[in-house]
């Protein structure tokens, strides 16, 4: 009998002990939505509220809670930043990989624009390259506008800083974005992008895609892309900007 109970005994120390490492387990960490940087509002009439609101608080949130939902599916993903999947790229399950674009992809469309006149200017470092590579702004500008305007369906527009310093304009479909390992991408480090799906611009423009191109020059904010190209330029660069670091959620 006495045996019995130690049995027992040692039963419930290794269940209690079980209950204790589930409860000190560290919580999964969950990807969040980033709040925009200025009021729904502040980017009219170039983008109306409307438009913002939609595109921020359903389509961008819809990507962040998509990404969660096909994260959790794969613990051997969970570790790993939003730029570290994004790199992945074609290795990447379709719903992670679509899901973690759209949530970069948005993270730093809402930063690279500011209320017409608060974005300031290209800086000297930022222009040079600029010239280098196009010619002038305006040549950049045309360049990037016809890019943004031939893509076919959904997708981007970007600027990007190439590994060999030079600057280029890219597009890619869907969610898809210049951080992926991915055929038909050239990599580089996005320094400005531009949404053209139609939940972007269809509520104020419909069809008029280029319309909606032409407007949102001056949205830009030459601030942030300047911080960008900055950063992107430094020594100390580990590769891009870390948009969105995970938080602990102990829903998860
Ligand atoms: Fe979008």
């Amino acid at each position: 009998m006495p045996s019995l109970i130690r049995a027992l005994r040692q039963l419930l120390l290794v269940a209690w002990l079980g209950l204790l490492l589930v409860a000190a387990a560290p919580a999964q960490a969950a990807f969040t939505l980033p709040p925009l940087p200025y009021p729904a509002e502040a980017l009219e009439p170039q983008i109306d509220t409307r438009t913002m609101e939609i595109h921020h608080d359903r389509h961008h949130a819809g990507y962040v809670a998509q990404l969660n939902a096909a994260l959790a599916q794969r613990d051997d993903l969970a570790g790993l930043s939003l730029e570290q999947l994004l790199a992945r790229g074609r290795r990447l399950p379709e719903a992670v990989r679509n899901n973690a674009g759209g949530h970069w992809n948005h993270s730093q469309f809402w930063t690279a624009m500011a209320p017409a006149g608060d974005g300031g200017t290209p800086s000297e470092e930022l222009l040079a390259a600029i010239k280098a590579s196009f010619g002038s702004l305006e040549a950049l500008q045309d360049r990037f506008s016809q890019v943004a305007a031939a893509r076919f369906g959904s997708g981007w527009a970007w600027l990007i800083l190439r590994p060999d310093g030079t600057l280029a304009v890219t597009s890619t479909a869907n969610q898809d974005n210049p951080l992926m390992n991915q055929p038909g991408i050239e990599r580089g480090t996005p320094l400005l992008g531009l949404d053209v799906w139609e939940h972007a611009y269809y509520l104020g423009y419909q069809n008029r895609r280029a319309d909606y191109i032409a407007a949102w020059w001056s949205l830009v904010n030459w601030d942030q892309v300047n911080q960008r190209y900055a950063e992107a330029l430094s020594p100390a660069s580990a590769g891009p900007p870390a948009l969105s670091p995970r938080t602990p959620d102990a829903g998860r």
